[in-house]
């Protein structure tokens, strides 16, 4: 599984900078006539027209702050360590689909049984693929913190799937063996979610038409973000969304949505000719590079 960049503005943050650059422009339409237009230099006379644009600009960035006051509380109340963790979460989860993925040639290697791939290896592994990535280091929180708590258990369940999972990986004279990042990552973060009921959720969701394993469907405040944000043609590539909200059983948490896209390596499993059976044995559907392949769906409790 490829890695797409995060960008780390959220729906909160993109107004505040459409409420910048909305002050931005109003600055320039106030000197546009100087600046953006040579040929009227010297500038013009200070003038009524002008002096209303003034009053009109200086209204605007006092107006400004008061809108965001009155930004839903949901976005104010949402702080930034739970975006953090929740980000950090997505990270460790793409850098154990990674790991899975430069260790298919091996798994998938008919010649060889004991593979030296058990979830401590795993997890070495991805920990250093964070810290290569220039990532923060999921272990670094202290003992007892929520964060050292979530993420241990991010970690655990990756390493117990590795080790459940090691018959089937060391298994001589079978080529291919369905241990695909896809099938791990969703094994791993279903068990996460066992582990961390009620606290919270790790899942890899797709637009409802793209969706493989019924279990990775995704719930109705999943799927309005992805039609009407992810899906929308000014929805700027690679942007997340994160917001304070509830679950299905109204229970207050804070979500966050990372959008992912097909790259080259993705298609030879989703991509054409739609319908035909991947090595995996589901019918691709027939995506394009760069298309929206799914979501990392990240849930924090309240
Ligand atoms: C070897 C084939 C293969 C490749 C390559 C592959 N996938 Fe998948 N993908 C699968 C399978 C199989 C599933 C279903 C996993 C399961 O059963 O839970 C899946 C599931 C998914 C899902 C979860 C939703 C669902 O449909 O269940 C997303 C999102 C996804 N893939 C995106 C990608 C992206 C993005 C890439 C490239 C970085 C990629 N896949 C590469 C086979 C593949």
């Amino acid at each position: 599984m490829g890695e797409t960049g995060i960008s780390s503005s959220t729906g909160y943050c993109k107004r505040l900078s459409d409420q910048l650059s909305h002050f931005l422009l109003s600055v320039l339409w106030l000197f546009r006539s100087s600046v953006i237009r040579p040929d009227t230099w010297p500038a013009p006379q200070w003038s009524f027209r002008s002096g209303a644009k003034l009053i009109t600009l200086l209204a605007l960035v006092l107006i400004a702050p008061v809108q965001a006051q009155n930004e839903p509380p949901n976005k104010a109340e949402t702080s930034d360590s739970d975006l953090t963790m929740a980000l950090l979460m997505a990270d460790v989860l793409r850098a154990a689909r990674s790991e899975i993925a430069s260790q298919q040639p091996n798994i998938n290697n008919a010649l060889v049984g004991n593979k030296g791939l058990s979830g401590a290896v795993i997890i070495e592994r991805i920990l250093a693929r964070l810290d290569e990535a220039g990532k923060p280091d999921p272990k670094q929180f202290s003992d007892g913190s929520r964060e050292n708590n979530i993420l241990n258990s991010q970690l655990a369940a990756i390493e117990e799937i590795i080790d459940e999972n090691q018959i089937l990986i060391n298994k001589k004279g079978i080529g291919f063996k369905g241990f695909v990042p896809a099938v791990f990552a969703q094994l791993s973060n279903e068990r996460f979610s066992e582990k961390m009921d009620q606290i919270a959720e790790i899942k890899v969701t797709a637009p409802i038409q793209l969706v493989r394993n019924r279990k990775a469907r995704p719930d109705k405040w999943e799927r309005s973000i992805i039609e009407s944000k992810f899906l929308a043609a000014d929805w700027s590539r690679g942007e997340l969304y994160s917001e304070l909200t509830t679950d299905e059983n109204n229970n207050s948490a804070f979500r966050v949505m990372v959008p992912e896209y097909y790259g080259e390596a993705c298609l030879a499993c989703h991509g054409s000719p739609s319908g035909e059976l991947d090595v995996t044995g589901y019918p691709k559907e027939g995506g394009e590079l760069d298309d929206l392949g799914g979501a990392i769906s990240v849930t924090l409790y309240k």
